[in-house]
């Protein structure tokens, strides 16, 4: 059999269908300010993605487009700036910055009601506590609801991540948890992963290694999501060898056009909450 192809892009343009809708009967248009700090290659990319795609929908962006070797002091002006201006209704500092950065403290500048990617502390601890935080990071939150718009009930699951970070890995074992799964992280440290990996009904992979996934690291009929997006000869491709899998998952997202539309889609989302918040009407 042929695994289902989980079609993000699809889903993500229902999504931002629906918020271009939302925010044209607003009076104004809500505003996400954005700090890039240095010339990534790939963050270049995703910023320039995340303001096409608000811009598309009817939300502005303020761009902070900074030197690599800016100050600590510089990056938490902006953002106490940002936290004081009414006009700006979500804050996001582009991950991961350079490494004289004190990554953590910057994000935990900005004020929880407008860390539209859901990664301060108080967002996260209310996650973990299964409280509703104000937001969850967009990556986790678009995968969630493509795997429910597939599985609906995910009671009882194995789920296992390949990867542990602040980003997908950690946020999203907590959503999965939260729907009753059986988690399972695994990291570079894991011993025999395919151990683990074998026995998931839902397998997530965003740890960054072209291809690393192969048929026999899954079980048959598992959903796959792979979060990774990485280059092999020139050629985007994911986390999964999505040639080698194909015949025995039951559902994979496919890289391009999973799982990345989605956390775009789901950023959007979380800054139209922003501006309802700051309204009081959320
Ligand atoms: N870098 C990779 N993914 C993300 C994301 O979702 N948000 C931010 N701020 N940085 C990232």
């Amino acid at each position: 059999m042929t695994a289902q192809i989980i079609d993000g892009k699809t889903t993500a343009m229902q999504v931002r269908a629906e918020l271009k809708a939302k925010i044209s009967a607003l009076p104004n248009a809500p505003m996400l300010a954005i700090i890039l700090v240095g010339d990534d290659d790939s963050s270049l990319i995703y910023v320039r993605n995340k303001q096409k795609a608000a811009a598309e929908i009817g939300l502005k962006t303020e761009l902070y487009h900074l030197p690599k070797d800016t100050d600590e002091a510089t990056i938490l002006k902006i953002i106490d700036d940002c936290n004081g201006n009414a006009e700006v209704n979500g804050i996001i500092v582009q991950l991961p910055l350079p490494k004289h950065l004190d990554t953590h403290k910057i994000i935990n500048r900005i004020l929880p009601t407008k860390d539209v990617d859901g990664f301060h502390p108080y967002n996260t601890g209310m996650l973990q506590n299964n409280e509703k935080p104000y937001f969850i990071a967009a990556t986790p939150l678009g995968i969630m609801k493509l795997i429910q718009n597939y599985c609906p009930n995910l009671s009882g699951k194995n789920v296992v991540l390949i990867g542990a970070s602040l980003i997908v890995g950690r946020p999203l074992a907590t959503l999965m948890l939260n729907q009753e799964c059986t988690v399972s992280i695994t990291h570079i440290h894991t011993r025999n992963i395919k151990d683990l990996t074998r026995k998931a009904d839902i397998l997530v992979a965003a740890c960054g290694v072209a291809k690393l996934v192969k048929a026999d690291w899954i079980k048959s009929d598992s959903i796959l999501i792979d979060v990774g997006i990485n280059r092999d000869n020139g050629k985007i491709c994911g986390d999964i060898d999505f040639d080698d899998v194909i015949e025995k998952a039951a559902a994979i997202t496919p890289v391009p056009g999973g799982v990345g539309p989605m956390t775009i889609a789901m950023l959007l989302q979380n800054t139209y909450d922003a501006y309802l918040i700051q309204h009081s009407a959320l």
